[in-house]
């Protein structure tokens, strides 16, 4: 299966001048791999990769509405316009923000009519000891995949990031068996939704503090078939580190 390294910009770089910069770095980055590289910049800067396959261009957001009396939405019909080929879906982020899953496969399904392909974000937001996690995990993706279909699960990618291991003032990144543990939980369960054919054939993501180093040993436990990065993909040298993590495989 085709690995894929999402680059989630967030709200970041402040000005213009700064966000051509890490372009042309990740660009570079990006023609050196056979992975799939995703950048999803804010939609303010989105013009500056309109239609780009190196790296292909993504989304932070989309709206489930068609079109109409919707300030400050954005549709999937006019991301696909403009050569966005992915969006993120339901980020933790967002969900603190009010997003429930059922607006998240709403939105999934959007992006699916309109050719674009969601990464649908689930993760839970701490591990509890009597091992309720795995149930928030399990809900997280039935719901979030509700309306979507044998034949177009496989164009979604799912990117698992425990909230706790998020940005700057998480602990880091999980451990890397952990990881490998979640991500075949989440295969069992699309398996159990689809069938065990087509769950194999679904990228998972890990997201959550990936770095240089990190990305190397979780890849080595296996399961995943490549990272979403936040912090370290503003940062040109660290992110070509992870690509390169990812290509070795
Ligand atoms: P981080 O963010 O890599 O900065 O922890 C990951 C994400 O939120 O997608």
């Amino acid at each position: 299966m085709k690995k894929i390294i999402i680059a989630n910009w967030k709200m970041n770089p402040g000005k213009l001048p700064e966000a051509k910069k890490i372009i042309e770095g990740t660009k570079k980055i990006a023609k050196k791999t056979v992975a799939d590289v995703v950048v999803c910049p804010p939609f303010t800067y989105i013009g500056l990769l309109s239609g780009s396959k190196k790296p292909f261009l993504g989304a932070q957001n989309v709206s489930f509405e068609k079109e109409g009396a919707f300030t400050g939405e954005v549709s999937a019909a006019q991301l696909y316009s403009l050569g966005v080929q992915y969006v993120i879906v339901g980020h933790s982020e967002r969900r603190a923000m009010g997003e429930t899953s059922e607006h998240v496969a709403k939105k999934a399904c959007a992006a699916l009519q309109n050719r674009i392909s969601p990464i649908i974000c689930i993760g839970e937001k701490e591990r509890s000891q009597n091992a309720e996690h795995w149930q928030e995990i399990k809900w997280q993706l039935v719901d979030s995949l509700q309306g979507v279909n044998k034949t177009n699960i496989k164009k979604c990618v799912i990117a698992y990031e425990p909230v706790w291991a998020i940005g700057k003032k998480s602990v880091g990144p999980m451990a890397p068996a952990d990881v490998a543990e979640s991500a075949i939980f989440i295969k069992k369960v699309l398996a159990e939704m689809f069938d065990p054919k087509i769950a194999e054939d679904v990228r998972i993501v890990y997201g959550g503090s990936v770095d240089g180093k990190s990305s190397k040993d979780i890849m080595r436990a296996g399961a995943i078939s490549g990272f979403l990065v936040g912090r370290a993909s503003l940062k040109p040298k660290e992110f070509e580190e992870i690509v390169g993590s990812i290509s070795s495989k």
